[in-house]
């Protein structure tokens, strides 16, 4: 905080991950920054912080969001859905699986938030198009796989959940 002013501390409480958290939070903190910093919930990366490059992104309130665009005291009173609570549900599983079978991550920064905004469009758009699929993604930046893999892997679980393929 800058000219000796500090930053008002508010009490949150917000339920992360299916499990009640509350705690005292500088009102300028960001939810990406209270998830990784005060939670612990590292799964999230921070890249850009200027909502360009969906590495951030979480869900609030069954919705993705950029975390680095929402502050923490924002999110009083929601839900808060991370890659970590998604794993560790299932959730994620066909999903994870396609994305290792087809290649899809390399070093994998990107990989928690691509993941995120798949799974939203399987659930929003069962039956996605693969220019639907690139659509919905891209506003996810991956620096290494260009792409084609995602979007096969993607397509893939969106045919088997319609029983239309092998996965
Ligand atoms: S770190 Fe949030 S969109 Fe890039
Ligand atoms: S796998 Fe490296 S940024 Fe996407």
């Amino acid at each position: 905080m800058t000219n000796g002013v500090k930053d008002p501390v508010i009490e949150t409480t917000l339920t992360v991950n299916g499990t009640a958290v509350t705690r005292r939070i500088p009102a300028r903190q960001h939810l990406i920054d209270f998830l990784r910093e005060e939670l612990g919930l590292t799964g999230s990366h921070t890249a850009c912080e200027h909502g360009v490059c969906g590495a951030c992104t979480v869900r609030v309130d069954d919705r993705i969001v950029r975390g680095c665009l929402m502050l923490a005291v924002q999110a009083d009173g929601r839900k808060v859905d991370t890659i970590e609570g998604l794993s560790d549900s299932g959730e994620l599983a066909d999903l994870q699986e396609a994305f290792h079978r087809r290649n899809a991550l390399q070093c994998g920064f990107c990989t928690p938030g691509m993941l995120m905004a798949a799974q939203d469009l399987v659930i929003r758009c069962p039956n996605a198009a693969r220019e639907q699929i690139r659509e919905h993604l891209s506003g996810n930046y991956c620096r290494c796989t260009g792409y084609q893999a995602i979007v096969d892997a993607v397509e893939d679980v969106l045919l088997a959940r319609r029983g239309k393929s092998a996965i």
